[in-house]
């Protein structure tokens, strides 16, 4: 929620700030804008409502150019999208501006402090507090702009990245981190700051992944560190590996569909990490916790959100399969307010893509305290859900930028297949020759992956049919009843289709009464042979006797369902425990070319953002 980059340096900060937000336009985009400290000595600011070509097409028209700045890119909490309420927002003077992502929890206490010393807002935003605190502290005296930040930080209560410049310093930068991601990126001569690696990558190598309390300073020269107290803060420099590549669309008209693509490369390259040549599984850093918790932990508990939490769901069949302990999941918005009773040795394990989801990491936090053991299944290094845990699988799928999610969902599929293999076999229920046939599947699932996306012409053909309905209804049984849940949660928030997910044999319990010969029912119908399938097929009778139009995704070489289903979508036939990982691609497809079809953007559905950082 809502990108902040800044720079400063002896370039024209202009292009590096609209490149870093083109890059991290992912996390918000109702609103753009930046602050640029100019030459002749002024603080030009420039905002847009809307997309960041607005406020690209506005700097074209009013060129701004200066070795400092900041700019940001914004997802509404407090205060409609307008210019107003924009960022930057600026102090009583005009001379502080302020970026920030986050919110400040005790912001209408400060404001009301602060208008009764004569301030005055402009915005709706909790923002606005923080160059006015920072204003009021330096107009006391006596004190740096540095102090002056850290004594306003002391009194803002919430979750905050910021950015900061003054009108009066043209080579420095401040910038500052309690909950939510920001980084510096270390350069030669000119430094940066960023919510996250892909905004500059390009320009720098070298990152510090600021930690919360803490206060960076910023000038072309080197970055000093600090903590809200003052004491001087040792930070770590690491080297930055990925590639700019990585954050590009490659040719691909949009970055979700590169991703869906990017699938059976990523994964390869987690199997690669996880699988030894004797098809053994090594899970690095978190074996030793995990040896540890085998054999002591009582249940294991799964907590995340949205498209994580069906990864959850999916995790949890496996580890009750395969490693035979009892498991639990939770969305981290409920666990947190459930007063959860949890046994005495509980493992947990958080599932999120971006590492700063705000419930998960309240879930995970409470689970601690409840003393439970956590390891995460994480794509982004140097996330807070990583440095909060006691061990961590890395998904390792890169930066996915397309705000649904796949490639990271496919990758904490198949990191759930890994630790439940790895589970099962130190907790003595799942034996070597086993293991070894599992792991020699999932070494098959990218070609199979590979299978599916080459029928994208047919799929495409498919979604044709289906995509001026209103609604659609997502079916599937046991392993595949989370991929029912994710393939209609992909549809309706790219497409805004309404669509439902459902386990199959709760279709008569309500759902059913939906069926008509409108609505399209899509089906997970793999493999042919399993003891829920000819469930399945039962309820595609029910759904065909009330006019439904069925979509079956079959195994291919089934032909049986040709009769009963209108289309059938045939993917590689795989062990039923693996055939979320293909079926899933199936829906993906599926709904990213009926939302091309509603003529919707892809990359940015509307209201959403990649990163929740917020309750
Ligand atoms: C949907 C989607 C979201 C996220 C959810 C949790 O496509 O991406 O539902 O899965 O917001 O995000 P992470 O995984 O970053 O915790």
């Amino acid at each position: 929620m809502c990108g902040i980059v800044g720079y400063v340096g002896p370039k024209n900060a202009v292009p590096l700030l609209i490149e870093g937000l083109k890059r991290l336009e992912y996390r918000g985009y109702d609103s753009a804008g930046v602050a640029v400290r100019q030459a002749d000595g002024a603080l030009a600011i420039l905002k847009r409502v809307g997309r960041l070509s607005n406020l690209e097409e506005a700097l074209d028209a009013t060129p701004v150019a200066g070795g400092l700045g900041i700019g940001h890119t914004r997802w509404a909490t407090h205060g409609e999208p307008s210019e107003i309420n924009s960022h930057p927002h600026l102090d009583g003077s005009g001379r502080i501006a302020v970026v920030h992502n986050g919110i400040i929890e005790n912001y209408l206490a400060l404001r009301a402090e602060l208008e009764a010393k004569g301030h005055v807002f402009r915005s709706q935003t909790d923002t606005e507090v923080i160059p006015h605190l920072i204003e009021e502290i330096l107009k006391g005296g006596g004190k740096s702009r540095l102090e002056a930040i850290r004594e306003a930080l002391r009194s803002a209560r919430g979750a905050y990245a910021l950015g900061i410049v003054f009108r009066d310093e043209p080579d420095a930068l401040y910038a500052a981190r309690c909950g939510s991601p920001l980084i510096v990126g270390v350069g030669d001569g000119e430094q940066f700051i960023a919510s996250d690696v892909p905004a500059i990558l390009n320009r720098v190598n070298k990152v510090i992944y600021l930690n919360d309390g803490e206060v960076a300073e910023l000038r072309p020269a080197g970055v000093a560190v600090s903590k809200l107290d003052g004491t001087p803060a040792a930070p770590e420099i690491k080297a930055v590996t990925l590639k700019a590549e990585a954050a590009e669309r490659a040719g691909f008209e949009t970055f979700m569909l590169k991703e869906i693509h990017e699938q059976p490369r990523v994964l390869r390259t987690l199997l690669d990490a996880h699988v030894r040549k004797d098809g053994s599984v090594d899970l690095g850093e978190a074996s030793a916790l995990l040896e540890a918790q085998a054999q002591n932990a009582q249940r294991v508990l799964i907590l995340s959100c949205g498209t994580a939490h069906y990864a959850g769901m999916y995790g949890r069949l496996l580890i009750e399969r395969w490693a035979d302990i009892p498991c639990e999941t939770d969305l981290g918005s409920e666990f947190r307010y459930r007063q959860p009773r949890l046994p005495e040795r509980t493992l947990a394990i958080a599932v999120s893509q971006s590492g700063e989801t705000a419930d998960t990491l309240a879930s995970v936090r409470l689970a601690r305290e409840m003393g439970c053991k956590v390891v995460s299944i994480c794509n982004v290094p140097g996330s807070t859900l990583l440095r909060e845990s006691d061990a961590a699988l890395l998904t390792q799928a890169g930066p996915e930028i397309g705000v649904a999610s796949t490639k990271a969902f496919t990758a904490q599929l198949m990191a759930f297949a890994l630790l439940a293999i790895r589970l099962g076999r130190l907790r003595g229920a799942l034996d070597e020759k086993r293991e070894r046939e599992l792991t020699a599947e999932l070494a098959r699932i990218p070609d199979y992956i590979h299978r599916v996306l080459d029928r994208q012409d047919d799929i495409r053909a498919i979604s044709q049919k289906y995509y001026e309905c209103f609604n659609a209804l997502y079916l599937g049984r046991r392993f595949n009843y989370p991929i029912a849940l994710e393939g209609a949660l992909k549809n309706k928030e790219i497409s805004y289709q309404h669509a439902e997910g459902y386990a199959a044999g709760e279709m008569k319990h309500g759902p059913i009464a939906l069926i008509n010969e409108l609505l399209p029912v899509v089906c997970l119908c793999t493999p042919t042979a399993d003891e829920v399938r000819d469930k399945m097929v039962s309820n595609l009778k029910e759904v065909e006797a009330r006019k439904g139009r069925i979509v079956a995704v079959v195994a291919e070489g089934d032909e049986s369902l040709r009769g009963l289903a209108q289309d059938v979508i045939p993917v590689p036939e795989t062990i039923e425990e693996l055939s979320p990982l293909v079926n899933v691609v199936a829906l993906q497809l599926f709904a990213y070319h009926n939302a091309k079809a509603r003529g919707a953007d892809i990359d940015k559905p509307r209201n959403l953002a990649k990163s929740v950082t917020v309750e």
